[in-house]
């Protein structure tokens, strides 16, 4: 069918324009001498992105599941105790992933739909007066689910209760998007990845590091080699890459970072927010359920809408797909053919969740659940007008 085909998943997002032309350059040289002066400010102006000063960002070819793995295998040793905890497909893997490098991992289970459980946080570490747990895992946005979790409040626990474990955060599908503090949070380790908040393609893991995490680095055993941060550090110091870097999509994340700092840090969360409060407003509207399960964990980049009993949710995303061109996110997992999935993040605007709520509302319709045309994408237009007046009110 001509015309554009609806992006509505939770990443892959959508490609800026800009950032497209950005990468429409001739491969180029990464051991020029001039390559640095490309470098080091895109280095110093990601870490305002993730609100740090004195953490440094690491650029590896790879994806989110990389950035997990760069996390692990710098800073621990066999056998060393994790604190985690599982509420979706995401926090899943990254705790498999230490399970399969030798880790000792206590992973709480938690019910899907909702997040980091802080009080048993709080219990496991109040309990471990040795300090036998040297890291805590924190999902700060389950994109399986549509959850996300206080990292503020994990660093409050661990500070109220003088417990040294490194803190390591999945920001794959938040940071960029929604309220991330490095700093401030103390945070040892944070993960993104390219193709959700940067709007880039896939392609990098954007790790960035604490200095206290480099220093438990050098007493960590794990084997590392690709994702070392040592041979990063001696590299990027000059400007340089230890190996060939990914640097058409560094020219990408180049103008990616210039129009997350123009628009504003502030406001891309802001619009996030408002976008978000379309979507939840439209399945409010629907009489279906979010599959978050009260508003402190709703999110802010995805919402999974879950369908009645006796529907099928891949009917839906079939149908969106296939008569609509509309991509819809699956159910993973236990939530499979439970719920669909809307991601509302990244290069977005009003028009953009319309279109992805008008596509549900067809898609909807196809495989026969119940619910009164238009009111979804009605609810989000009150919606949208209301909070775009605000914020017109707000900007004079
Ligand atoms: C929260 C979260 N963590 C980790 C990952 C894994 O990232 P990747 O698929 O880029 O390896 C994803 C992917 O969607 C994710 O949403």
């Amino acid at each position: 069918m001509p015309g554009f085909k609806g992006m509505a998943v939770p990443g892959p997002t959508n490609l800026p324009f800009r950032i497209r032309q950005a990468m429409d350059v001739a491969l180029e040289d990464h051991r020029a001498p001039d390559f640095p002066q490309f470098t080091l400010p895109l280095f110093a102006d990601l870490k305002k992105v993730f609100k740090t000063d004195t953490g440094r960002v690491f650029l590896f070819p790879g994806s989110g599941t990389g950035g997990w793995e760069a996390a692990i295998a710098n800073t621990l040793s066999p056998g060393d105790k994790v604190l985690g905890s599982v509420f979706g497909q995401f926090s899943l893997l990254w705790v498999d992933l230490c399970q399969r490098f030798g880790l000792d991992v206590d992973a709480i289970d938690v019910e899907w739909g909702k997040g980091v459980p802080l009080d048993q946080y709080r219990a496991r570490l109040e309990a471990d007066k040795r300090h036998a747990i040297k890291a805590v895992l924190v999902t700060q946005n389950e994109t399986a689910t549509g959850v996300t979790s206080d990292v503020a409040g994990v660093r409050r626990i661990l500070d109220d209760l003088g417990h040294p474990a490194l803190l390591f955060v999945d920001g794959v599908s938040s940071i960029a998007s929604i309220d991330f503090r490095m700093d401030e949070w103390g945070v040892d380790v944070a993960v993104a990845g390219s193709q959700k908040g940067f709007m880039l393609p896939t392609g990098l893991a954007i790790v960035c590091v604490s200095e206290k995490a480099l220093e438990a680095g050098k007493a960590a055993r794990l084997p590392r080699c690709f994702f070392d941060f040592r041979d990063m550090v001696k590299a990027n110091d000059q400007g340089y890459f230890p190996y060939t870097p990914a640097a058409t999509l560094l020219r990408g994340l180049r103008a990616s970072v210039d129009m997350l700092l123009e628009e504003g840090l502030e406001n891309v969360f802001a619009r996030h927010r408002r976008l978000a409060g379309a979507v939840r407003a439209a399945v409010d509207a629907w009489g279906l359920r979010n599959c978050a399960k009260s508003p402190e964990w709703f999110s802010d980049t995805v919402t999974a809408i879950v369908v009645p009993d006796g529907f099928d949710a891949g009917d839906v995303i079939r149908i969106a797909y296939s008569r609509y061109e509309l991509s819809l996110g699956a159910g993973l997992n236990k939530v499979a053919g439970k719920v669909f999935r809307i991601g509302h993040l990244g290069w977005l605007n009003e028009l953009m969740v319309l279109q992805a709520l008008g596509g549900a509302e067809l898609a909807m319709r196809d495989a026969g659940i119940p619910f009164q045309p238009g009111a979804g994408v009605g609810a989000a237009v009150m919606h949208l007008s209301q909070t775009g007046e605000a914020m017109r009110i707000a900007a004079e």
